[in-house]
């Protein structure tokens, strides 16, 4: 199968990358990472010469070109030829609310064919951040009907997706999304036993068809954007065995 490199090192070390045409999922709080890891694929994918869309529905593309200045990150020259573009669905949000326009926002919640419908026939990668923000008052069952469409539709047009959901609303639907997709990442800080310091985390979840890590990847946010900082090999009982 083929893959697409992440840009996080680590991560395509021990995976190979994100398979191709596949929806992945990614879990977190506030903070943990996720848009970063958002851009920092999006950013990969037009190094790799493919197609990327990045839809966001929270912050505005301006916001996550600060973000990604901070790392050196030059998005701007994929825009300009043409290998990024920004779906911005943050401003239609608030408008929406603000006007309490009549349009019927319930049937606008949910209806996940939205982000297809936008995307331009040629697409070949696309981030979702954070398709939390349309769950609103989806019993987990039409959620899982609805994302399972989704899933479905952009494996059909071989689309490599990154979903980013926020770990609340994951919750609120009693984390079935974790079912429907190919791969699953979650995003989380922890105490770690042995420092008694507070680390960030990733747990892959899961990878079809790929051999995972059952530990906890330890990383950081760093002004490289997300670095893992140690994976398997520098598990606790690994490192107790090349200490001796
Ligand atoms: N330049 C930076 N250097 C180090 N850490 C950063 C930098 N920029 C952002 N961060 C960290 O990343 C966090 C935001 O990550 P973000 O991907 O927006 O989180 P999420 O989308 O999961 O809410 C910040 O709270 C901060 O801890
Ligand atoms: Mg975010």
């Amino acid at each position: 199968m083929k893959r697409i490199k992440t840009g996080i090192n680590g991560i395509d070390q021990i995976t190979g990358g994100f398979p191709d045409g596949r929806s992945i999922l990614i879990t977190g709080d506030a903070g943990s990472g996720k848009t970063i890891f958002g851009l920092q694929f999006a950013k990969m994918s037009c190094e790799q010469g493919l197609k990327t869309v990045y839809i966001t529905t929270e912050e505005d593309s301006n916001d996550l070109y600060t973000q990604s200045s901070a790392f050196s990150w030059d998005l701007k020259s994929f825009e300009d030829n043409g290998s990024l573009s920004f779906i911005e669905l943050a401003g239609i949000r608030a408008k929406v609310t603000e006007a309490e326009m009549s349009i019927d926002i319930e049937s606008m919640k949910g209806n996940f064919s939205k982000f297809l419908n936008d995307l331009p026939d040629d697409t070949q990668t696309v981030v979702i951040d954070n398709i939390g923000s349309y769950t609103a008052k989806l019993t987990p069952y039409e959620f899982r009907d609805r994302f399972d469409l989704l899933v479905y539709e952009l494996k059909q047009r071989n689309i490599t997706a990154l979903i980013i959901l926020d770990s609340a609303t994951s919750r609120e639907l009693n984390e079935i999304a974790l079912f429907s997709v190919y791969g699953a990442f979650k995003l989380m800080k922890r105490d770690n036993p042995y420092t008694g310091r507070r680390e960030r985390v990733m747990d892959i979840v899961k990878m079809r068809s790929t051999k995972t890590p059952t530990q906890f990847i330890t990383y950081e946010i760093n002004s490289n954007g997300i670095t893992i900082v140690s994976g398997i090999e520098l598990d606790p009982e690994n490192k107790d065995k090349k200490d001796k």
